[in-house]
Parts: C-alpha cells; sequence; structure tokens
C-alpha cells in the first residue's frame, strides 16, 4: 500500500483534544477549556436561514460568496473597521479558518517562513507547516499585557520570512493591541515587504470600555495586509461555518479562484443567515457582549479574591490564569484538574512555547461555573505549592 503524505503523517494532534475527550468521559465536569460562545444563534438568524431554504436557497453559489452579502461586509467593514472594501475585495469562506488556509495556500512556497505570536491562536503553526513553511514565533510577554515588542518583528523579519500573522482581539490572551501599535506593525511589515495576516475574529468582543480595536488595513500604506473576520463568535455562529477576508484585489482574486477546487462556495443558507445578522436588530448582540463583560469582571473578582495571577483580557472571550507555581507542565497541571476537581481548562503549551506555566479558561461558561471552577483551579494551584515546597 503507498503511504500517506509527510505533512499529513507528521501533523500533530492538538493537546487540547487531549483535554476535550478527557472531559467528554466526564458528564459533570466544568468546561472552561472551550472557546465558543455558550448561546445559541440569535432566533432571528435562524429564522432567516429557515425561510431562505424554503425560499430555495439550497444550491451553490458564486466561489466568493453572494454578491447581497458581500455588499452588506462591505458596509460592515467600513462601520466597524474603518476602511473601505469593494464587495470585489470580499471573499467568503466556510469559516475563518477556510480564510486563512486558502491565504497560506495562496502565499507559501516550501522553505518560507511566518511570523506567529506565542500564546497564540494554535492551528496556525500546523496550517504554516501544512504548506511546508516554517513557523518562527514572537512571544507576547505577559508583563507587557501581552502586546507585541514592534521591534521584535522587526528583528525576526528576515530574507525567507514571506508573512506576519497577528490577532487582535487576540486568542488565547484577550490582549487587544493599541492603535499605535497595529500601525506600527503595518509600517514594519510594509518596509520589510512581507504580507501581514491580520486576524480579527473578535473584532466587536472588546471588554473592557478603555480598549479599541484597530484593524490593521485601515491605516495608511496598508496595501499588503488581508484581513480575516469570522461570524462565528460575534454572533454565535461558530457550527455555521462563515467567514470571510478583505484583501487586495489580485489577491482576493485568487483566492475566489482558489474556492472552486478547494470548497467550491461557501454554504448558500449559511450565508442567508450572515445577511440576517447583519442586516437584523443589534440588541441579542449587544446582550451576548455584555454577558461576557459581566463574566470578566466576575473571573477578576474571583482570581484576585483567591491570589491567581491573570491578565486582565480587554477584549476575546478568554482569559489566561498563571500557573507557573505549579511543579508540572501546563498539561499535566490540566489533566490533573480535570481528574481531581472536574475542571477543564486549556493548557497554555497548546499556544506555543510561550504558553508553558499558563492555562487559558473562557468566559463563555455559565456565571456561576465561571466563578467554582476558579475557585477549584485556585485550590489545586495552592495544594501543588505547598507539596512541592
Ligand atoms: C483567532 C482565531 N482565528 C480564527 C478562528 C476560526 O474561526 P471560524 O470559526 O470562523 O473558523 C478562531 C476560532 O477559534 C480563532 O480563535
Amino acid at each position: 500500500m503507498k503511504t500517506l503524505a509527510a505533512r499529513v503523517e507528521s501533523l500533530r494532534r492538538s493537546e487540547i483534544r487531549v483535554l476535550f475527550d478527557a472531559a467528554d468521559d466526564q458528564p459533570d465536569a466544568i468546561r472552561l477549556e472551550v472557546g465558543e460562545p455558550s448561546f445559541t444563534t440569535p432566533a432571528h438568524i435562524i429564522d432567516a436561514a429557515a425561510a431562505a431554504a424554503r425560499e430555495g436557497h439550497t444550491g451553490y453559489g458564486p466561489n466568493g460568496g453572494l454578491e447581497s452579502l458581500r455588499h452588506l461586509l462591505s458596509d460592515k467593514i467600513f462601520r466597524v473597521n474603518g476602511f473601505s472594501a469593494e464587495p470585489t475585495n470580499i471573499v467568503v469562506t466556510p469559516g475563518a479558518m477556510n480564510a486563512l488556509f486558502s491565504i497560506y495556500m495562496a502565499l507559501l512556497e516550501p522553505g518560507d517562513e511566518v511570523l506567529l505570536p506565542t500564546p497564540g491562536f494554535p492551528n496556525m503553526d500546523e496550517m504554516v507547516r501544512l504548506f511546508g513553511g516554517l513557523p518562527v514565533f514572537y512571544e507576547l510577554d505577559p508583563n507587557s499585557d501581552f502586546i507585541p515588542d514592534v521591534d521584535e518583528i522587526d528583528r525576526l523579519c528576515g530574507a525567507k520570512t514571506k508573512a506576519v500573522f497577528i490577532n487582535t482581539p487576540s486568542n488565547p490572551t484577550g490582549a487587544v493591541f493599541p492603535p499605535a501599535v497595529v500601525r506600527s506593525i503595518v509600517d514594519v511589515t510594509r518596509e520589510h515587504g512581507v504580507w501581514l495576516i491580520s486576524d480579527e475574529v473578535y473584532d466587536e468582543m472588546i471588554l473592557d470600555p478603555a480598549a479599541a480595536h484597530a484593524s490593521a488595513a485601515s491605516f495608511p500604506g496598508s496595501d499588503h495586509v488581508v484581513s480575516v473576520f469570522s461570524f462565528s463568535k460575534i454572533y454565535a455562529m461558530t457550527g455555521w461555518r462563515v467567514g470571510y477576508a478583505a484583501a487586495p484585489a489580485h489577491f482576493a482574486d485568487r483566492l475566489r479562484v482558489l474556492q472552486e477546487p478547494e470548497v467550491s462556495c461557501p454554504s448558500t443558507i449559511s450565508q442567508k443567515a450572515a445577511e440576517a445578522a447583519l442586516s437584523g436588530p443589534r440588541a441579542p448582540i449587544e446582550e451576548m457582549i455584555d454577558a461576557y463583560r459581566r463574566r470578566r469582571a466576575l473571573a477578576l473578582d474571583v482570581a484576585s479574591s483567591e491570589g491567581l495571577t491573570v491578565v486582565p483580557p480587554a477584549g476575546a472571550l478568554y482569559m489566561m490564569v498563571s500557573i507557573s507555581e505549579a511543579p508540572s507542565s501546563s498539561l499535566d497541571f490540566a489533566l490533573h484538574l480535570l481528574e481531581t476537581q472536574g475542571v477543564s481548562v486549556a493548557p497554555g503549551s497548546v499556544f506555543g512555547p510561550a504558553g508553558e506555566g499558563w492555562v487559558r479558561i473562557s468566559l463563555a461558561a455559565d456565571d456561576e461555573l465561571l466563578v467554582e471552577g476558579l475557585r477549584r483551579l485556585a485550590k489545586t494551584l495552592r495544594a501543588q505549592t505547598v507539596v512541592a515546597t
């Protein structure tokens, strides 16, 4: 029998899946490792999708997404992200994951380097490797609230660098990069002649009133920026699989052409749901964001009263909790916490080399479970610290 492709054989299974599987075996576990909203999709979006299906929107659509949706997205990008993207600059994809996949496929030749953050979104390094690229990590320092050091990005950009990936608001850190930092990254990447991939799937999830999201493409001289957005998190639509990229005209055109052999087109019904999300009432969306804000405040209170070291998140859905005092690795700590306390968290090791010493909790859990989960985490950490000293 012929073997499978080496690039696929060498794919590693994410450690977060180890946690998922172990937590699935414990039906009463408090699930703080999840990376998706606790809410179901707002009813008006579901209703619009059902109506669209009944009206016959059940066939294939254009490779790059429905024109009607791309017009609405052009408005959204102008209103929320502060830059102009014509419908032809926008490509709708089955989730942001697919947008990122196509972007790397479009960019990478074997041996090309991509700068990735650590702690950072775990799927990126595997994706880069899948296309023969080499991830090069830039570290996000908790003492700087996980905001990147632009000088480090500047230093790491070399002859082999093809692209720099940034993600703000950030998974897993919750950092929201100040506009001046985003602007400097736009400038540095332009000077080096590399692409800037800006993952903004949490763009409207700002939890700290003092923070504001800045889109890389809103700054002058940003025609090397490709931006990635999603309906998954903001509208609690993870399962509908609708994301989109906004890119310079030629890049967008190539991404659209790539859709044909890759996925043909995004789901038509899901795109109709996305149209309803954009044109429907904002109140259900604001209610969800208010709930995340309340849970953030609650989580910070419990962390402080339990003596946990955390970096207060400014956006997204997550909070990093330090376990640097624990004698074990973050994976062992997470497995031990699940086994002994029934609390599931994401081990920091999942988020690249700088993730060790941390675990990520999700603010998607219900208030009481969040509080109880953090208390048990603190208890476990205290017990381990006492044993170790
Ligand atoms: C930073 C980041 N980018 C992209 C994605 C993928 O989103 P989607 O559900 O649209 O594929 C996620 C999902 O967790 C994410 O956290």
